[in-house]
């Protein structure tokens, strides 16, 4: 540009060498006119080139105008986050490729969760407590933090959201304890999905509290007939489809070909969903999350789910980092800090 500003400068001067001294300034007007236009143009058109290469959050309306955020990186993946139950229905790979299931009948209209993406679990997984399945959190409408409490780290290249959930007078009313939770949604530069939960106990009257947590990932596969998930061969784990009872895996692989519910115990720190089709992995890397719940309801179970199609079953695995097995109990002041990162890469 300054190559091309000092050619555009001097070409006229060359060119009125011999000319009047009027001729020369008219020259000299023009040739900075020409010059400005050209800085300006140039400018507008690089300007234009970088803009959607640049990392953004973008604050937009969802389906039934409800608010919706959209993280950008800068080689393509996105993710979607409503701030309904700060729920991330949507995350898509550098090709644009979505790599989460959405129900195809998934409704969006509070108080309903949304079906598929990643509820939030808290502070009551299923029925195991007083409180209707699965908590409140997805049930909420959670804020925007703008100047969160400071994360130990700043994402390196990151693009990220912090989002808040407190109780509300009524949330007290069925769960008697006051709470700040904050989650911190980043897309990594690569394109990576990072999410990092602090709940902290914020009870005035010296109360403990205890709570059961999930991310229930749901991932969308090519053909769950075909879809295996490693990580959690030969451990113990409590299957919800009868009564809890505690089983031992046997294999080493987990493949599934019916209904399947089943909450692994002490599970390691990374899980892997394998696409054979698709030629996919989905790495699940979490922290502060003990046990992997491993869902399906396959086709039977699926005609009892209102929001979810006959046929989703086929598309879709869910395979939730989750705290359940041990209750986490917090001590007023206390705070507790769980993460999973999701990474999508091709296999072979
Ligand atoms: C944070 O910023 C967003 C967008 O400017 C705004 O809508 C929101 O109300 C802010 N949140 C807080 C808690 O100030
Ligand atoms: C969790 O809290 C409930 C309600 O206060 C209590 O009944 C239960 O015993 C607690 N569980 C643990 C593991 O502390
Ligand atoms: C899914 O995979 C199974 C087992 O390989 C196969 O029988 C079935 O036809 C596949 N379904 C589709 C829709 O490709
Ligand atoms: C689960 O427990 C309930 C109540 O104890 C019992 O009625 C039911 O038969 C049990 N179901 C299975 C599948 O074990």
């Amino acid at each position: 540009m300054i190559f091309l500003y000092g050619f555009v400068n001097n070409w006229p001067h060359s060119k009125v060498a011999g000319g009047s001294s009027q001729d020369s300034l008219i020259c000299i007007c023009f040739s900075a006119m020409i010059s400005y236009l050209l800085y300006v143009t140039i400018s507008i058109v690089l300007w234009m080139q970088l803009q959607p290469t640049l990392a953004s959050v973008e604050i937009t309306k969802g389906i039934n105008g409800l608010d919706k955020l959209v993280l950008r990186q800068i080689h393509g993946s996105t993710v979607e986050v409503y701030l309904y139950g700060a729920h991330v229905t949507s995350w898509k790979n550098d090709h644009g490729k979505e790599l989460l299931f959405l129900s195809s009948k998934a409704i969006f209209s509070p108080p309903t969760a949304i079906r598929g993406g990643i509820p939030i679990i808290f502070p009551q997984f299923s029925n195991l407590g007083p409180l209707r399945s699965h908590g409140f959190a997805r049930n909420r409408v959670w804020t925007m933090e703008n100047n969160s409490h400071p994360l130990q780290s700043k994402p390196i290249n990151g693009v990220f959201v912090d989002l808040l959930l407190k109780p509300t007078e009524d949330d007290l009313n069925i769960w008697p304890n006051r709470f700040e939770y904050r989650l911190r949604i980043t897309l990594g530069l690569k394109g990576d999905l990072i999410m990092t939960s602090r709940i902290k106990n914020t009870n005035t009257d010296k109360k403990q509290f205890n709570f059961t947590f999930a991310y229930h990932n749901y991932f969308r596969v090519s053909n769950i007939s075909e879809v295996r998930v490693e990580g959690l061969g030969k451990l113990d784990y409590l299957d919800n489809t009868q009564n809890r009872t505690r089983f031992t895996e046997t294999r080493d692989v987990i493949t599934i070909n019916s209904e399947i519910d089943r909450i692994y115990l002490s599970t390691p720190k990374k899980l892997a969903i394998l696409d054979h089709k698709k030629k996919q992995t989905v790495s699940i890397q979490k922290h502060g999350l003990p046990d992997a719940v491993v869902w399906n309801p396959w086709e039977e179970r699926s005609k009892t789910i209102v929001d979810l199609g006959p046929d989703d079953y086929k598309s879709m695995v869910a395979v939730e980092a989750s705290a359940i097995g041990k209750p986490v109990i917090l001590n007023p002041g206390q705070e507790w800090k769980a993460s999973q990162k999701l990474s999508a890469v091709t296999s072979h």
